[in-house]
């Protein structure tokens, strides 16, 4: 990747409803169980609850307070959301507004990939000029989900992670980054105007393993580096067994794979940094680390990046 100008993430945060749905409380009105839920995909309670902005404006606060950054000082705000709080305006502009950012705001939708595909565009807002960015995934999966469909009610969570992204001399933390879409696959996973979010989920997690390792590979590739010098895989957390094939079929050891599905399910937009929030506060990742972002989602989309953590 050529650049003169990169980003380094000085500041994260998340926010989750305080509402916790256990594999239970679904099974009072599903005809579903804690034992099926839990070996068929990993998760064992979701947060429900509040709006994409509301979601957003919290992660993005903390995130800021933990950069030690003022609203006015930051040039944008880029939100991955696919549950918008309404069709128009941008939940950006809601968001820009419930913080206080003086400068621009846009969505960013690409599904689950959303998160990598915002950071990626925001490197290329450094690259031209921009000093600081606040990079945002949220979502509200609940308001989408039809509560009586087995199918996907016991996959979706609500929730938010948040990153400020500071420009720097230099390439900065971004190696690599590869963004990829297939829309001929756009009906495996939709959800119309005023309808529920569907998805055929054998066919999305046999395709989602192949884009995901064959994506990462490049992205890993791209940045000069072999699989043996990654030392944290933050993936998109749709299904446990998902992120366990593609880490068998990439070679990387599980123990390397951030993992919180078991907490919060599928979150879309807000799965990756949620993740990657988690392996920071919790000492797993540091300086100097090489850590690898991949994700994939409706579209199909997908998403893989390689950073050098602080640059
Ligand atoms: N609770 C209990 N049983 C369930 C169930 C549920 N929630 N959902 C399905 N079942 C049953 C099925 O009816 C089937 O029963 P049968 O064998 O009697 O026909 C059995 O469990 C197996 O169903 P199947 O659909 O083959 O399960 P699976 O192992 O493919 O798991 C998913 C289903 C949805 C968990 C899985 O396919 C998946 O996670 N796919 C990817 C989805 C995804 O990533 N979506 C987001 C993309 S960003």
């Amino acid at each position: 990747m050529i650049t003169t100008r990169g980003g380094i993430v000085t500041g994260w945060g998340i926010a989750v409803p305080d509402k916790v749905v256990t594999n239970d409380d679904l099974s009072v009105t599903l005809d579903t169980n804690d034992a099926w839920i839990q070996e068929r995909t990993g998760i064992r309670e979701r947060r429900i609850g509040g709006t994409t902005s509301q979601l957003a404006i919290e992660a993005g606060l903390a995130a800021l307070a933990k950069a030690g950054r003022r609203p006015d000082e930051i040039d944008a705000v880029i939100l991955a959301t696919t549950t918008p709080d309404q069709m128009v305006p941008a939940t950006s502009a809601t968001v820009q507004d419930g913080i206080g950012i003086t400068g621009g705001a846009f969505d960013v939708n690409a599904a689950c990939s959303g998160f990598v595909y915002a950071l990626s565009v925001a490197h290329g807002l450094l690259a031209i000029g921009a000093e600081r960015l606040l990079v945002i995934g949220a979502e509200t999966l609940s308001r989408i989900t039809d509560w009586d469909e087995r199918g996907v009610a016991v996959l979706v969570g609500d929730g938010a992670g948040a990153v400020v992204l500071e420009a720097v001399d230099g390439p900065g933390q971004l190696l690599s980054w590869v963004l990829g879409a297939d829309g001929s696959l756009r009906h495996l996973l939709k959800c119309d105007h005023g309808g529920y979010l569907y998805m055929d989920g054998k066919e999305i997690f046999r395709k989602a393993v192949r884009v995901v390792v064959d994506s990462a590979e490049q992205a890993i590739a791209e940045a000069g580096l072999t699989v043996d010098d990654i030392d944290l895989i933050v993936p998109h957390q749709a299904n446990l067994r998902i992120i366990t094939a593609a880490c068998q079929r990439l070679g990387i050891p599980e123990e390397k794979a951030v993992v919180v599905i078991d907490r919060y399910g599928n979150t879309s937009s807000a799965s990756i940094p949620l993740a990657l929030v988690d392996a920071l506060d919790t000492g797993r990742l540091e300086k100097g680390d090489h850590v690898l972002l991949t994700g994939f989602g409706g579209g199909m989309t997908w998403a893989s990046a390689v950073l050098h953590w602080g640059g």
